[in-house]
């Protein structure tokens, strides 16, 4: 196969060489496009764009395939833990044992937040999103706890603290917004267990953990743990690009993440399940809404912009979805109306023509609902499933030797020149 293409611009040849990843993907190298012709090229969402050279996570949207440095999601959330899953994606492999335990008492020793960070949380109004308060907080961090230092040690150390007192942060959050007393992380816990303690134990309710649960939260982080270059990503390598710090890179990527479009998708579900629920004539209208393209209203959970077949960690979710459902007391309705959707919307021309598929999002609320986690902190759950992904694509890119700071060019179509005109002189 030739390494090289040809592209003719303005009656002239320009070699341009072609870059092949290890699953053969293509890519045309144009860092010398502008320098040697004066063009760029125009992509808008930089859906043909590579940005990076990456050997974190590999999916092939055509065919429905997501691998965490080359393992399958689905070995993963049958065999793995979050915590485990977390050491592959920052590290490279799998741990060993001594390198699982001592990663796991680095996150136990970096589970307490600062005590004066709790004055913040106790500030923020009762009703202000958990996303905004989780994205100022993690930019917080960076006052409370030092700057990266370079020994890979100390790194290391920053990373824990990073996917342990999120997670923390998240819990005491939640309570001090009901305005209950806060539950401490536990060192005889396992992360995800520890999780559901902070956010459920009561001085007057003890919180009994129940294993499925603590299988069901594993499953539901290992599934949203890294997905390369999605919007939140490419958000914290961007910022990341200016050399800022990891919290900051962090938090920019929270504020990416609580979009609708990306990871605030699986509120926006649950919503609009909960609102064909309420119309009670069933998910039809909702349906042929989204097909109309002046309604401005899309179906929630459906459609991916890699994806163009059943998104991998949909079909996981959905069967979590079922299993979790045989735990709880009432079964949830909106898993009755979630299958309908998806049937319906499977069968429709509309949905097939333009490959929509159920994604992440589809059935991952109504995961979380059987967990018992309000609405409102769904996407934070997303955000703590993220961090791992995070936190490896940022250091991936601190240490790339082709790493450039981020700084996209644009077609400008405004106003040729004009000149100031004084106030007294503008007619309307
Ligand atoms: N319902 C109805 N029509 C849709 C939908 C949908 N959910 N998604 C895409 N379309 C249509 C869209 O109107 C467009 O039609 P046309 O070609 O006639 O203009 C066509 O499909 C392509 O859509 P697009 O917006 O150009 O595609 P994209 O790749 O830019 O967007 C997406 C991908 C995820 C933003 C989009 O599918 C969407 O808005 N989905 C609903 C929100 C959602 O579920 N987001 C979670 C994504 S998965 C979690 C994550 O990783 O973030």
């Amino acid at each position: 196969m030739s390494h090289k293409s040809i592209l003719i611009l303005d009656g002239k040849e320009l070699e341009l060489p072609i870059i092949e990843g290890s699953e053969h993907e293509k890519a045309i190298d144009i860092r010398e496009l502008r320098n040697k012709t004066g063009y760029i090229t125009y992509d808008p969402g930089l859906a043909n764009t590579g940005v990076c050279k990456s050997s974190i996570t590999f999916m092939d949207g055509e065919k429905g395939i997501l691998r965490y440095r080359g393992i399958p999601i689905e070995e993963l959330a049958e065999h793995s833990t979050f915590v485990e899953t977390s050491y592959l994606l920052i590290n490279g492999h799998l741990p060993t044992q001594r390198e699982l335990n001592k990663f796991s008492v680095m996150l136990n020793d970096h589970s307490l937040v600062h005590e004066d960070m709790r004055h913040f949380f106790e500030n923020f109004p009762r009703r202000a999103h958990p996303m905004g308060i989780l994205s100022s907080m993690v930019n917080a961090l960076r006052a409370f706890y030092p700057e990266l230092p370079d020994e890979e040690d100390e790194i290391n150390i920053t990373f824990a603290r990073i996917l342990s007192k999120v997670r923390t942060m998240a819990a005491m959050s939640y309570k001090i917004s009901r305005g209950h007393k806060v539950v401490y992380p536990r060192h005889d816990l396992s992360y995800c267990a520890n999780f559901l303690n902070m956010m459920f134990d009561s001085p007057v309710k003890p919180y009994v953990i129940d294993e499925d649960f603590v299988r069901a939260l594993n499953v539901f982080w290992i599934l949203h743990a890294d997905h390369e270059q999605n919007c939140s990503t490419a958000a914290v390598r961007l910022v990341g690009s200016a050399k800022v710090n990891l919290y900051a890179a962090i938090s920019a990527g929270i504020c990416a993440l609580w979009g609708p479009l990306h990871g605030g998708a699986n509120q926006k579900v649950v919503e609009m399940l909960q609102e064909i629920y309420e119309h009670g004539r069933g998910p039809r209208p909702f349906l042929e809404k989204a097909k109309k393209k002046d309604s401005n209203y899309r179906l929630m959970g459906f459609g991916h912009r890699v994806y163009k077949t059943y998104d991998p960690r949909a079909k996981i979710m959905k069967e979590m979805a079922h299993k979790v459902m045989q735990k709880v007391q009432e079964p949830d309705p909106l898993l009755d109306i979630a299958l309908e959707l998806e049937e319906m919307a499977l069968k429709d021309e509309y949905f097939q023509s333009k490959n929509l598929y159920p994604n992440v999002d589809f059935y991952s609320g109504i995961v979380l609902r059987a967990l018992g986690i309000p609405l409102n902190m769904f996407t934070v759950m997303f955000a703590i499933g993220r961090l791992p992904g995070w936190i490896s694509q940022w250091k991936e890119g601190r240490d790339d030797p082709e790493g450039r700071l981020y700084r996209p060019r644009q077609i400008y179509v405004g106003e040729g020149i004009r000149h100031y005109v004084p106030i007294r002189d503008r007619s309307i």
